[in-house]
């Protein structure tokens, strides 16, 4: 079956971030000048996947209004002759097909993919976390689609993380079959280094066949009293094969404030328009020390 939509949970509290969080959606802070979530949105659309479901919560309006037509906007930007700027903020409300749906509880990941069931449907889905950027040459979701268009299971984006990094991550027990893809045999969560089966971790894209549905069902409270969708894919793996495929891209978790300093960072060098005063500006930080750790 042809995957066709993609949830998006955006349903949670962004703690890491308060009290930035408290009235604004982690997933709207602005990469410069585009929300992260527009990212994950254009990374699906790149991918032919225009059903986005979004898992939304208490507090994450603007999200809505993001993707939304504001005509009013549009005949402002138009009487300015801001062209440019028109065609873009035209484009993205309309390539895509919103879906809105409440988290009424933030009862954690596995629970927020679990209540967009009814929109789903019994068909193979895939899951974007809402404060993550993927960063590849080829779209990561692609890829992904042409492992389960070969399989016909579940597939899960993983990535090779230092050993030091172990420790913030999902990471896969796998077996290699080919290239760049593994049969997944266990996950473990958060494993110190010395435990850790492999330093493939979990990415926050995922492919899933109905079933996890089934699974999240029966998936008891975890860690924190959350329901966790690695317990959840724990639980799958012993009805059904479940795949990783290693990805070679750069992962941005905005969702910390360190992962999204970064970002900001490095997505403004990469701008013509900002790049060279950024350097600039980073240079005289060296120059005058200001980069060294003890004078800080
Ligand atoms: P995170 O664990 O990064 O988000 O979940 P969080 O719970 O908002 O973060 P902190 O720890 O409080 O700072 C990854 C993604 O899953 C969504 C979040 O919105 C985020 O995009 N999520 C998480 C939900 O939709 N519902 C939940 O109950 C939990």
């Amino acid at each position: 079956m042809q995957v066709r939509k993609a949830v998006l949970p955006v349903a949670g509290w962004g703690t890491r971030f308060l009290p930035a969080t408290k009235a604004m959606p982690k997933e709207m802070f602005p990469i410069i000048d585009k929300p992260v979530i527009q990212f994950i949105v254009e990374e699906c659309l790149s991918a032919n996947i225009d059903n986005i479901i979004f898992v939304t919560g208490r507090h994450k309006r603007p999200i809505e209004h993001h993707f939304d037509i504001n005509t009013d906007l549009e005949k402002h930007l138009e009487q300015c002759g801001k062209t440019e700027l028109l065609k873009n903020i035209m484009e993205i409300s309309r390539l895509i097909n919103p879906i809105y749906i409440r988290q009424k509880e933030q009862l954690g990941l596995g629970h927020a993919v679990l209540v967009a069931e009814p929109v789903v449907g019994y068909e193979p889905f895939i899951v974007a976390l809402g404060d993550i950027i993927v960063k590849d040459e080829r779209n990561v979701l692609e890829k992904m689609i042409e492992v389960y268009n070969r399989f016909g299971k579940s597939v899960i984006a993983v990535f090779e993380v230092d050993t030091k990094d172990i420790p913030k991550y999902g990471i896969i027990d796998g077996r290699h079959i080919e290239r760049d893809i593994y049969i997944i045999d266990d996950l473990v969560e958060k494993p110190k280094p010395e435990e850790a089966p492999s330093n493939l971790a979990i990415v926050g894209r995922y492919l899933f066949t109905p079933k996890i549905f089934e699974k999240l069902k029966i998936t008891p409270p975890g860690k924190g009293g959350e329901i966790q969708l690695t317990d959840a894919i724990k639980l799958l793996l012993e009805d059904e094969a479940v795949y990783a495929i290693k990805i070679d891209a750069k992962v941005y978790d905005t969702g910390t404030p360190i992962g999204y300093i970064q970002t900001v960072l490095d997505f403004a060098l990469q701008r013509e328009d900002l790049r060279d005063e950024l350097i600039a500006y980073l240079r005289q930080l060296i120059s005058n020390n200001i980069l060294q750790t003890d004078t800080v």
